[in-house]
């Protein structure tokens, strides 16, 4: 899907709802179902110490579901409040392997009020997969998250 098109489909259900599960579930479910190279989809939140995973889609349940801060590739994002692109997860030291078809990830950190609040994490099956515009897009719709939830 455009992305332009994706970021106005994302907004909408960002405003027409105002259960902030409920948003985090549809936006996981539109990013996994219209980006074909997005193989696993989810969304973690802090809570203390630690990213505690909220809704999620893929083939696959992860065993990650509570990830200490600073730890994986996951963790590094929260800590730093950067986002992380893995063009080769298995060249990267920090990756906590999940699935063993990933090949490459992105850690987008959701801020509120500069605050880390969360994180929208992605596995893709294919190597290098996450381009500009797909850091761009996420970026914004962490962004739109930020500001709702
Ligand atoms: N690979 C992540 C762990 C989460 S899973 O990808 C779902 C990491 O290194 O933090």
């Amino acid at each position: 899907m455009n992305y332009i098109l994706a970021e106005k489909k994302i907004k909408d259900v960002i405003n027409s709802r105002c259960d902030h599960s409920k948003i985090l579930a549809e936006v996981v479910d539109f990013l996994y179902k219209n980006f074909g190279h997005y193989s696993w989809v989810g969304i973690y939140l802090v809570e203390d110490d630690y990213l505690v995973l909220g809704p999620w889609k893929g083939l696959h349940a992860t065993e990650h579901t509570r990830i200490p801060i600073g730890k994986g590739i996951c963790g590094s994002a929260a800590a730093s409040g950067k986002t992380e692109v893995i063009p080769d997860v298995n060249a990267d030291s920090r990756y906590l392997s999940c699935f063993v078809t990933t090949k490459s990830e992105i850690a987008v950190p959701i801020k509120k009020n500069k605050k880390i609040i969360g994180e929208i994490d992605i596995d893709s099956d294919i190597k290098d997969a996450f381009t500009r515009k797909d850091v761009v897009f996420l970026k914004k719709v962490a962004d739109m998250l930020g500001k709702h939830i």
